[in-house]
């Protein structure tokens, strides 16, 4: 593949894709730990509103994080995703172009909007406690799934060396 030799220069793109790694890490911890959380407890009532736990903002950040560091190597750093803009129907016939072009990134997206909405009922809207409560074990468990799936679908190394 036309990338191959790009892929193998340090610099930014391998700082910038073993951030997006390790971070992988970081994201599924959270994921796990909320998604206990999430089972353990309803969402908390403070001056009688529904809060969000300190697990629930860990595990929302450190997604974010990883899809900042995902736009960056999107739209910009990896020659994988820019192969498959350049050429998406090229892109199709290869499996390891179609998950680092298409595939990741829709997994991803979609892990992204089960926290959040994960997240919304957990501290929003008049239902009871116990139903809150069981929506938003259902959406952290989706978002822990998609996560896997997105990380682990395609054969990387799980725990990548610093560049240099
Ligand atoms: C929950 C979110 C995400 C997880 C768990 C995740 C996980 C991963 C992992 C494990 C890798 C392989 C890293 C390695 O080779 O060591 C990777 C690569 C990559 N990810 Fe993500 N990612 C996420 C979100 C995103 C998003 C939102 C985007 C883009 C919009 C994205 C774009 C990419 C790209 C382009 C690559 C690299 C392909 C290359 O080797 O050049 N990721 N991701």
């Amino acid at each position: 593949m036309a990338c191959e030799s790009t892929y193998d220069e340090y610099g930014m793109y391998q700082t910038v894709l073993t951030l997006h790694s390790w971070n992988r890490w970081l994201a599924l911890v959270l994921a796990v730990a909320a998604t206990i959380n999430a089972f353990l407890r309803t969402p908390h009532i403070i001056d009688g509103r529904p809060r969000g736990s300190k697990w629930d903002t860990c595990f929302m950040a450190a997604v974010d994080l990883q899809v900042l560091l995902g736009l960056l190597l999107y739209f910009g750093l990896s020659p994988y995703s820019t192969e498959a803009m350049n050429n998406p129907s090229g892109a199709m016939k290869s499996a390891s172009l179609r998950f680092w072009g298409f595939e990741h990134e829709i997994l991803a997206f979609g892990s992204m909007a089960a926290v959040r909405l994960g997240r919304i009922f957990a501290t929003r809207g008049s239902a009871t406690p116990e139903t809150r409560q069981r929506r938003r074990i259902i959406c952290f468990a989706a978002a822990l799934v998609t996560m896997l799936a997105a990380a682990f679908a395609e054969r990387r190394p799980w725990f990548r060396a610093w560049p240099g």
